[in-house]
Order: C-alpha cells, then structure tokens, then sequence
C-alpha cells in the first residue's frame, strides 16, 4: 500500500528512534509523536507531542493520517495504573480515532511477555495460547484484542508484531533467542506497510537467531527475511557468570518478568 502520512507514536524511545532514522522518507510525511521531547522536525517530518491518554489530543494526533506505527506506550513492566493510562486507555483512545479517520492499517507493538509464561523449551506459533507473564504483558494482550475487534467490525487492518527484544545488541543468555536488531526491525516496518493487504495478521519477530522459540509463517507471508543473529555475540554472552536468578529465569520464555514473584 502506499502511504502518505504515516504516524509513529512513541517516536522518541528505543525503537522510535531506530524507525524515524530507517523509515527516512518512507512516506510523504511521518508524523511523530510522543509524550516526550522529540527534537526539531526534519524535512518530510511533522512532530506533535501527545498524551495518548488524552482522549481530544489522541483523536487530533491521528486525523490526516493512513497508517500507524504504533509504539507509544509503558514497554516494561509497570504498575496497573500507569499501564492503565498508557497501554491501554492509551491504545483505545488510538484505535477509536484510527476508526473516526479512516486509518486503514496498523503495525501495533505487541510483545513476547504476552506469552511470556511458557517455557523456554517450547516452540509456539501464532496460534499458541497466550500466557502473559506479567500486566504489562496483559496489556499487550488487550491490545492484540482490541486490535482484532477494530478489524473485524470496522477493517482496520493490524499486525501486532510480537516484538522479542529489540536493542543494539543482545546483551543476555535469554537474548540469544530473543534478540531482534533494529535493523531488522525497520525491514519488518517495511514489509507491514508495503503489504497490498494484512487483515489481521499476528506474528513474532526476532532475527535469524540460531535458537528460533517461535515459528513465523505469518512473517514469511510478508516476505519479511531477517538478515541479523545473536551469534557473533555468543561467545561473550557465555563466558559471563550466570547467576542463580538467570538461570531460574531462563526457564520462561519472559524471563525475569515471568519469573519474578511479583507483579505491577
Ligand atoms: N524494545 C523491545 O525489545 C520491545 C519488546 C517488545 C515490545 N516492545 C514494545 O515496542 C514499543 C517501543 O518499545 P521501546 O523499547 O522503544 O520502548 P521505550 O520505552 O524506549 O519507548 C516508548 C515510548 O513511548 C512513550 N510513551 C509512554 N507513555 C506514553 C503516553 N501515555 N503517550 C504517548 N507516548 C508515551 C515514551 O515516552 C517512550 O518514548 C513499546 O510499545 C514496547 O512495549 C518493545
């Protein structure tokens, strides 16, 4: 699809960052937002801070635009009422908007942690059940749901992309499976909005590590290749020390946020 005004929410975190450089003049405009400092707009950009939770200003964030980057939003484990406003207020307030302005596609930040509780040694799919490991992966959870109610009543088309861990480097032994390079995240980008259609399409996404946790059809059906692998990092990775607690928590695919004894 071709796309004009595309909006990034959570423009100036982690990710935020790796897409407004690699999406560079990917559509006519990208518009970023976040509830943070953004930096001055560069050609081809427009930058409007936002509250999410704002209902008025989320509403006005999205009119003009045809496709979301959705990224805005508490991406750690947080207490239910911070995650409440963020997450999930948050991506209602988006996704209500999106419907009133005709957004026809999204590319939702879903996580791992919304399966988070299986084991390590398990191997899923798109259609394994969910078993959040915490109430940030709750939250993912609504959102995947949300996302599905948006499609299948209105056909407003989302991947909600289970992102595994997507930093600059896998720094970890759960890493080693989970890592996804923002490089390869920005080619996923590209082949969610260059898609001709998605409907609702769920997928996980992590590079060409050599321990793959999940089996990606969906992300084939996008023609999306990964080109990255945890492994050059192994060999550092393994030599450190491996604590008591790692190990415990390298038992789940969620790591600490399933092993910890606590929630919120
Ligand atoms: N980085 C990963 O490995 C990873 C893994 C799984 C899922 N994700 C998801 O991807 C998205 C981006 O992750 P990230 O690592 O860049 O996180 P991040 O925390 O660096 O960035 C999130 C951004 O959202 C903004 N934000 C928070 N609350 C907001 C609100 N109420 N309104 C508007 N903006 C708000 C923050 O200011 C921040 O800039 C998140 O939704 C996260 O849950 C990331």
């Amino acid at each position: 699809m071709k796309t004009k005004r595309l909006l990034i929410t959570g423009a100036a975190g982690g990710l935020g960052r790796a897409v407004r450089e690699g999406l560079a003049g990917y559509a006519e405009t990208l518009r970023l937002s976040d509830i943070a400092e953004l930096g001055l707009a560069a050609p081809g950009e427009e930058i409007v801070r936002c509250d999410l939770a704002d209902r008025e200003a989320a509403d006005a964030l999205v009119a003009g635009c045809d496709a979301i980057l959705h990224l805005g939003g508490i991406s750690v484990e947080a207490t239910f009422d911070s995650l409440l406003q963020a997450n999930i207020l948050g991506t209602y307030n988006l996704y209500d908007a999106a419907r009133r302005h005709g957004v026809r596609r999204i590319l939702f930040a879903s996580s791992n942690h919304a399966t988070g509780f299986h084991r390590s040694d398990e191997q899923l799919d798109e259609t394994s059940p969910r078993r959040p490991d915490s109430l940030y992966g709750v939250s993912k959870c609504f959102g995947e749901d949300l996302a599905r109610l948006y499609f299948d009543k209105f056909g407003i088309e989302t991947v909600p992309v289970r992102i595994g861990s997507c930093f600059a480097e896998p720094t970890d032994r759960r890493m080693l499976a989970t890592w996804l390079s923002p490089r390869d995240f920005v080619s996923l980008c590209r082949a969610v909005f260059d898609a001709a259609e998605t409907g609702y399409l769920m997928l996980y996404a992590a590079s060409a590590n050599r321990d793959q946790w999940w089996s990606n059809a969906h992300a084939a059906q996008l023609g999306w290749k990964p080109v990255d692998s945890s492994e050059p990092y192994r060999a550092a990775i393994e030599a450190s020390v491996m604590t008591e607690e790692e190990a415990h928590a390298l038992h789940f695919q969620g790591g600490y946020h399933a092993a910890s004894r606590s929630v919120g």
